[in-house]
């Protein structure tokens, strides 16, 4: 049985369903990127363009460069002038052009000429040595006389001789672009030695 004498207590008010019920995000439409991963994307798109940059910047330094500076190989002219025959003693060879234009030049009784100085083996520059009197190659050991003629070791054939004229002004001048081999005998051409 209820005391209908009691007095009736207030009803509790009732939340409102708005307020209480947590907000669930919308889901987002099909196809979109969330906010962050498209924050990412864009800066890992500008770090690469940046570096694309860089890179095309670097590659045109690099080419300037090489404008500049190019690499090229300076090779001793193909002709020059050894001086005059009077400067060269009967029975000597001289060594100051075998360094610099790989030539030796060589003055006997008959005249002067310019001997290659390249060993016909497989190309080793010779030496002169003056007291055996002979060019002898440092690499497999061939001989060769003051003429140039191969008389020891593996070379097959004389070392050449280059076109050797007097200039106008009346020095030795010799052409390394014409070159004469015994072995065919070229030597005989007047422009392998100069008579003195
Ligand atoms: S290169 Fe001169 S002897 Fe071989």
């Amino acid at each position: 049985m209820t005391d209908e004498s009691a007095p009736a207590l207030p009803a509790a008010p009732k939340p409102a369903a708005s307020a209480a019920a947590p907000k669930t995000p919308a889901p987002p439409p099909p196809g979109a990127v969330p906010a962050e991963v498209s924050r990412r994307g864009f800066l890992s798109t500008i770090g690469v363009a940046w570096a694309a940059f860089a890179a095309a910047c670097g590659a045109g330094a690099i080419a300037t460069t090489r404008f500049m500076f190019p690499n090229v190989l300076f090779e001793p002219p193909q002709t020059f002038k050894a001086g005059f025959p009077s400067e060269f003693q009967v029975g000597t060879v001289d060594n100051r052009f075998k360094e610099s234009y790989g030539v030796f030049v060589v003055r006997d009784e008959q005249g002067i000429y310019a001997l290659k100085a390249v060993c016909t083996h497989l190309g080793c520059t010779p030496n002169w040595l003056e007291a055996e009197n002979k060019f002898k190659c440092p690499c497999h050991g061939s001989g060769f006389y003051r003429s140039g003629i191969n008389y020891e070791g593996p070379a097959p054939r004389p070392l050449e001789r280059y076109r050797v004229v007097l200039a106008e002004d009346g020095q030795i001048l010799i052409d390394k672009t014409k070159s004469f081999a015994f072995e065919k005998g070229e030597w005989s051409n007047p422009e392998s030695m100069v008579a003195v």
